[in-house]
């Protein structure tokens, strides 16, 4: 991935090291998508940053998780636009607060970034914009030619499908941006992302830069195994098959004709016990290590890398087995051979990989 030669220490796909994505930003010190998240990502050493992304009214992409942006900005405070408060179905659930796609990005401007998670630091509330996209390319490319060192983006289309059915697709300004910068082919450092299947053929063909397919979580069921949920557009589709079943060998070789790597919750390679199941999001600290799945070497021999998520220190979201230690957990994974990881801490995540390879 990295273009290095083949380290011994890494089972990965090409034998280079994990790549660490900063997602979000190093969304577990500054609020999450915010240039300053990403800056700070930079400077602790992450070899991408990971903006997720969304339209505006006027059809400029910016950097959000959600489209609905009531509980990582301050709109509720703004009485110019209590009145756009409102009831949207995304995805076929209903949600209710600010979308962004009711904002033109003048308004957005106005707007400053909140943390969303109340037991992280809430002390950069109100200080910083919501970014575009295009300002984290700017970002990139700047920081890549001041330090002499490639730091890449992993953009996310976050719903393509409802994107599409307002009239905002995602994908045509996607590529055009990049484009517009020189990014084009599989050189490119750029991984696009999604959790749908078909917006990702579509860029397939309209796009050479290397395409993720997101493999998403519901919970955990009573045996400790991931509950896998539906790609959006095969449940819009009538397709009844799950994430479960994209990892399978035939789900697997159908991913490796449209992308070239899979980006599953972590929970589908290193399950952890939970009688009676859990929330994808729940506490982690009282639940103990299942046996590794054969996820990554099926994934591996379908010639696709794995690039697993999210990973965050606080113990809540540590197994009981890793003893509090965040290092822990890098460690096993980069063993197990991921290509890569999402960290809310790049700073943990390199110095886990550093401690391997010093080991
Ligand atoms: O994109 C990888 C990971 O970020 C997926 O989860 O919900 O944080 O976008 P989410
Ligand atoms: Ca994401």
């Amino acid at each position: 991935m990295n273009g290095c030669a083949r380290d011994l220490v890494f089972p990965t796909l090409s034998g280079a090291p994990p790549i660490v994505i900063a997602h979000r930003g190093a969304s577990g010190y500054l609020p999450e998508h915010t240039l300053a998240a990403y800056e700070l990502a930079i400077e602790q050493g992450a070899d991408f940053i990971e903006p997720d992304l969304v339209s505006t009214k006027d059809g400029v992409l910016i950097v959000r998780h959600e489209l609905n942006i009531t509980g990582t900005t301050n709109v509720s405070e703004h009485p110019e636009f209590a009145a756009r408060r409102t009831t949207k179905v995304i995805d076929g659930t209903a949600d209710e607060g600010w979308f962004a796609d009711d904002f033109t990005l003048a308004e957005i401007k106005t707007l400053r970034a909140r943390q969303r998670l109340p037991f992280r630091s809430q002390q950069f509330n109100d200080r910083f914009e919501i970014p575009t996209f295009e300002e984290v390319i700017a970002l990139a490319k700047r920081e890549s030619e001041r330090r002499g060192r490639v730091i890449g983006i992993y953009p996310e289309t976050k719903h393509p499908s409802y994107h599409g059915s307002v009239g905002l697709p995602l994908e045509e300004k996607l590529v055009e941006a990049l484009k517009r910068h020189g990014w084009a082919d599989r050189t490119a450092p750029v991984v696009i992302q999604s959790f749908e299947t078909a917006n990702l053929r579509a860029l397939r063909k309209m796009t050479g830069v290397r395409l993720v397919q997101l493999i998403d979580g519901l919970g955990l069921g009573a045996d400790g195994s991931p509950l896998p949920g539906r790609p959006y557009d095969f449940e819009a589709g009538g397709d009844s098959r799950t994430y479960a079943d994209l990892l399978t060998e035939d789900g697997l070789a159908e991913i490796g004709s449209y992308a070239d790597g899979i980006g599953p919750w972590k929970r589908y390679l290193v399950g952890v016990t939970a009688s009676g199941g859990i929330d994808a999001g729940a506490d982690e600290s009282q639940r103990k290590l299942r046996a590794p799945s054969t996820v990554i070497r099926d994934a591996h021999k379908a010639g696709l890398f794995v690039h697993a998520w999210t990973f965050r220190n606080e113990p809540r979201y540590l197994a009981s087995d890793y003893g509090d230690d965040p290092l822990a957990e890098y460690r096993q994974f980069y063993r197990l051979g991921v290509d890569g990881v999402f960290s809310d801490f790049p700073d943990t995540a390199i110095a886990a990989r550093a401690a391997e390879r010093n080991q």
